[in-house]
């Protein structure tokens, strides 16, 4: 069997501990792993397989010899790097939103349109969507393949690992502070965290959006459909690890509530969780650590002919990050190379 060069770039990072531990979990065909970070981590060294592994300043000369790449240092990084990563002959599968949008340049979700991966040729780069339309579509997509959806309203409640290991932290301290009766600190979020919902991720745009909810939407319609209109509100919430979901859609065949629970339960990367006399329902807590995409409150939305309202929650960090990086590496190595 053939086995890769494989570099995690940010490998210090929350996304690259994540994908470190994935590539052991389900058995990647590394050959040799790298690590790449900035200066800060010089002299730090991260497990894989039993070894200690010694994370590397990532510069210009990095990728000599490197196969396959997974980046998440954030998107000033990539669109420095990936293309000298490129250039060198490593194919670059990317976490962060440089490259999402640029038209041949494809966005997986292996569970949706894992034939783009094809399409890795033009650049020689492939991006990774945004953690919450990868989890939005892994549940809407066997629901399109049956009823078409025209129209999806989504509300998310984002967990702070999605900024990274620094608002981790701000979590923890200002809880930590506040319970103390001390003034949180506050640096990562514009405004104190802990025990606070911020209805703003990533920068506002010219429209009133934020930036987060414009990826929702043009991402969506990139992966999915282009006709799909797409209207979002993304909260940031005190929450450590998994993001929650409202979604809200309209079909154009109607589909009954019944129907789409049966759908989801066999649909691949999906879970059902949908057991109200039981109080069972998808939570964040329980999603962190797990593969699944989670799903449930599956009812009808009675205020239109053709509506269904569910809560999807799943591990931001790995099927929002870093297990859809490398299930599309999988079929990148099985498939392609
Ligand atoms: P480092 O730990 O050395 O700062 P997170 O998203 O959790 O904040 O992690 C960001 C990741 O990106 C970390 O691994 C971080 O490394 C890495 N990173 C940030 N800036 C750079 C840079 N200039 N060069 C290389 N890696 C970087």
């Amino acid at each position: 069997m053939r086995t890769f060069v494989t570099a995690v770039v940010g490998a210090t990072g929350a996304v690259g501990k994540e994908m470190i531990k994935i590539l052991e979990e389900r058995d990647f065909p590394v050959k040799e792993l790298r690590l790449l970070a900035s200066e800060r981590s010089v002299g730090k060294a991260m497990s894989f397989r039993g070894q200690e592994i010694p994370v590397s300043v990532l510069d210009e000369n990095s990728f000599a010899g490197v196969e396959i790449g997974l980046f998440s240092a954030g998107g000033s990084i990539s669109e420095k790097f990936a293309p000298i990563a490129a250039q060198a002959g490593c194919i670059v599968i990317d976490n962060t939103s440089a490259f999402r949008m640029v038209a041949d340049i494809p966005l997986v979700i292996p569970e949706v349109n894992p034939e783009a991966i094809a399409d890795y040729k033009n650049k020689g780069i492939i991006a990774n969507p945004n953690c919450s339309t990868i989890q939005m579509l892994v549940a809407l997509k066997p629901i399109h393949d049956v009823a078409k959806i025209k129209r999806i309203v989504v509300s998310t409640y984002q967990s702070v690992s999605g900024t990274g290991k620094e608002a981790i932290d701000e979590l923890e301290l200002q809880t930590r502070q506040l319970l103390n009766m001390q003034d949180p600190t506050i640096q990562v979020y514009p405004h104190q965290i802990a025990f606070n919902c911020l209805p703003h991720i990533d920068v506002f745009l010219d429209n009133g959006y934020t930036k987060e909810e414009m990826k929702m939407v043009n991402e969506t319609q990139k992966i999915m459909d282009k006709n799909i209109a797409v209207t979002a509100t993304t909260v940031r919430v005190p929450v450590f690890y998994s993001h929650s979901e409202s979604v809200n859609i309209e079909t154009e065949k109607k589909i009954t509530a019944t129907e789409v629970r049966e759908l989801l339960r066999k649909a691949p990367g999906v879970e059902v969780v949908d057991d109200t006399a039981n109080k069972q329902y998808p939570l964040a807590i329980n999603a962190a650590s797990k593969d699944a995409t989670f799903v449930g409150r599956i009812r009808e939305d009675f205020s239109i002919p053709n509506g269904i309202n569910l809560w999807v929650v799943a591990d931001n960090l790995r099927k929002g990050a870093a297990l859809n990086a490398i299930q599309i590496a999988e079929i990148l190595t099985d498939k392609y190379l």
